[in-house]
């Protein structure tokens, strides 16, 4: 068995050595592998069971509650505790890779978005249309979200509630400026012509 291994690594070695002597065609992989895993849920499944959980629950691991009975500050305390912040922040950190797997829906038939009647709002088909155009641009406003809790996983190693406050509110910058650009552009025009600025 381990003499076929070593016989099957030799064997590598050379086609290796011949790809780069050659620069044979047949060596570059760049196909995908057809039966590799391939995107099933939406980009609004991704939002709603991954994006959104594990943001809400980045967010409340630092907060404050008011209510009648007085203001209650929460922050994690445990060993346990901050690697259950870390989980969920690289669960975040992740999530923006399953976004640009090329052939992700942004919705599947007949679901509707949140808020899809609101004035100014896209809908999937012209979210999809714009995501496709210029596939760099949500490229790079997943990465941004990326970097933001990459923030939180790093405040989490670190036990540093502030700098896990601090990464809360990028992760929520890095929300809004993707959700302004594909699902809601027209909101700014909308408030602009009702005399609502922010
Ligand atoms: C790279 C772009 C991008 C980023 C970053 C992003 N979103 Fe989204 N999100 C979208 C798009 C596009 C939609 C509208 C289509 C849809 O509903 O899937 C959406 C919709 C949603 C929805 C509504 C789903 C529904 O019911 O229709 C929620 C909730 C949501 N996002 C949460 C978040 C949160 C929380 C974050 C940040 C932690 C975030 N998103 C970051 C692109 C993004």
């Amino acid at each position: 068995m381990r003499q076929l291994a070593r016989s099957a690594r030799n064997l590598l070695g050379l086609t290796a050595g011949l790809c780069s002597i050659a620069g044979l065609a047949a060596c570059h992989r760049s196909a995908p592998v057809s039966e590799g895993p391939k995107p099933h849920a939406s980009i609004r499944d991704i939002m709603l069971y991954e994006i959104d959980p594990a943001a809400d629950f980045v967010w409340e691991s630092v907060s404050t509650d008011v209510t009648s009975e007085g203001v209650k500050e929460h922050q994690p305390h445990t060993t346990a505790e901050w690697q259950t912040v870390q989980s969920q922040a690289l669960r975040l950190a992740e999530a923006p890779n399953l976004l640009v797997v090329p052939g992700r829906r942004v919705a599947h038939g007949g679901q509707s978005l949140d808020d899809v009647d609101a004035p100014g709002n896209l809908t999937a088909e012209q979210i999809e249309q714009k995501i496709v155009a210029d596939p760099a641009l949500f490229a790079r406003l997943a990465a941004d979200l990326q970097t933001a809790a990459l923030k939180a996983v790093d405040a989490a190693k670190a036990h540093n509630s502030a700098r896990l406050s601090d990464a809360g509110a990028a992760i929520d910058a890095a929300c809004e400026s993707c959700h302004r650009t594909y699902w809601y552009p027209g909101e700014a025009d909308y408030l602009r012509a009702h005399g609502v600025t922010r």
